[in-house]
C-alpha cells in the first residue's frame, strides 16, 4: 500500500477476514484442518496480524477504535472453531457408533463347548483322592530306558515278568514304557524320602486290541516310603481309595506277585455280583531300595499301580474300552 490505510479500509479488511474465516471454518474437515486454520488466521504471522500491522499508522484516537473491532473479530474466530471442533468430534463418534452397531437379530457363530474326555476325568477323580491324603502329582517320560522300566524294578533280562510287558523298542535301549512304575526310581532317584506321590500317564504294551485290552492305555502309579510302613498303611490307603472313587463296594486283598513289591497283592472289587481285579500292590521290595541306596533296615514303603480305562469302564459302565479311544461324539457327549 503506497499510502496509509485509513480506518475504513481496516475495518472493512477485518470485515471481509471475518466472512473468509467463518466460511473456511465451517468447511474444515478434520482437527488437522482447524488447527491450520486457526494458526493462519490467529497466529502471530497470521492474517489477523497482517491487518493490525497496518494499525499503528492510524491516528492515535483510531487506533482504539480497530483494537476493539479486532478483539471481537478474534473472540468470534475462536468461538467458530470450537464449535466446529465440538461437532466433528460429535460426527466421528456418531459414525462410530453407527458403524460398530450390533444386530442382535443375527443368528450366533456357535462355538459347541468342549468338556473332558472321561479319561481325564477319571483321572482327575483318582489323583483328587490321593491328594486328599497328601499325595503329590510327579510325571516320567513316556520313553524309557530299559533301566527304568525294567532292571531298577527287580526285573533283569530274561526275567520272565518282561513277557507280560512286551512293548514298542527304539534305536538306542529305549523303549515305551510299558507301566508308570519305572517313575518311582526317577523320583527316589533325585527326591529322599519320606515319599508320598501318585504319578498318572500314559503306557504302552504289546497287546491285541479287544475290548478289555488297547495297547496304549493309562495307570497311576502310587509311592509311599517312609520309616514304620507296613501292609497295614497299605491295605489302608488302597481300601479308603477304593472307597472314595467306587462307594462302599466289597474289597479283597489276593496274593499276588510283582518283581519290584514283596509282599504283593492283587486288589478285586465285587462288581455286579463279580470280582473284579483293579489294582496291583505290595511293599517296595528291599532289592528296590538298596537299588536306590535306601536302607531298607531304616526305610520301608508300598507301592500301586491301577489301569485308568478299568476305573473309568467300571464307573461309568461302560462295555467296550475302544469307546474311549474311537471320538465317537455320540459316545463322548454322554459324559
Ligand atoms: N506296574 C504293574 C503293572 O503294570 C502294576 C503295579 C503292581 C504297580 C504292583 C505297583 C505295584 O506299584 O506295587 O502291571
Amino acid at each position: 500500500m503506497s499510502s496509509a490505510p485509513t480506518l475504513e479500509e481496516i475495518t472493512s479488511a477485518l470485515e471481509a477476514l471475518e466472512a473468509e474465516a467463518a466460511a473456511a471454518i465451517a468447511e474444515a474437515p478434520d482437527a488437522a484442518a482447524l488447527e491450520q486454520l486457526r494458526i493462519d488466521l490467529l497466529g502471530k504471522k497470521g492474517k489477523l496480524s497482517g491487518v493490525l500491522g497496518a494499525m499503528g499508522k492510524l491516528p492515535g484516537d483510531q487506533r482504539p477504535v480497530v483494537g476493539q473491532r479486532a478483539n471481537v473479530l478474534k473472540t468470534q474466530v475462536q468461538s467458530l472453531l470450537q464449535e466446529r471442533q465440538s461437532a466433528l468430534k460429535a460426527a466421528a463418534l456418531e459414525a462410530r457408533i453407527a458403524s460398530e452397531t450390533i444386530d442382535v437379530t443375527l443368528p450366533p457363530v456357535y462355538t459347541p463347548a468342549g468338556h473332558r474326555h472321561p479319561l481325564l476325568s477319571t483321572t482327575d477323580a483318582i489323583v483328587d483322592i490321593f491328594c486328599g491324603l497328601g499325595y503329590r502329582v510327579v510325571e516320567g517320560p513316556d520313553i524309557e530306558s530299559d533301566y527304568y522300566n525294567f532292571s531298577a524294578l527287580n526285573i533283569p533280562e530274561e526275567h520272565p515278568a518282561r513277557d507280560m510287558q512286551d512293548t514298542f523298542y527304539l534305536p538306542g535301549d529305549r523303549l515305551l514304557r510299558t507301566h508308570t512304575s519305572p517313575v518311582q526310581i526317577r523320583h527316589l532317584e533325585s527326591n529322599p524320602p519320606p515319599v508320598r506321590v501318585i504319578a498318572p500317564g500314559r503306557v504302552y504294551r504289546r497287546d491285541a486290541v479287544d475290548a478289555t485290552h488297547s495297547p496304549v492305555f493309562h495307570q497311576v502309579e502310587v509311592l509311599a516310603i517312609d520309616e514304620g510302613l507296613d501292609f497295614s498303611h497299605l491295605r489302608g490307603t488302597v481300601s479308603h481309595f477304593l472307597k472314595a472313587f467306587f462307594g462302599d463296594l466289597p474289597v479283597r486283598f489276593r496274593a499276588s506277585y510283582f518283581p519290584f513289591t514283596e509282599p504283593s497283592a492283587e486288589v478285586d472289587v465285587q462288581w455286579r455280583g463279580r470280582w473284579l481285579e483293579v489294582m496291583g500292590c505290595g511293599m517296595v521290595d528291599p532289592a528296590v531300595l538298596e537299588g536306590m541306596g535306601l536302607d531298607p533296615e531304616r526305610w520301608s514303603g508300598f507301592a500301586a499301580g491301577l489301569g485308568v480305562e478299568r476305573f473309568c469302564m467300571v464307573r461309568h459302565g461302560i462295555d467296550d474300552i475302544r469307546r474311549l479311544f474311537t471320538s465317537d461324539l455320540r459316545f463322548l457327549e454322554q459324559f
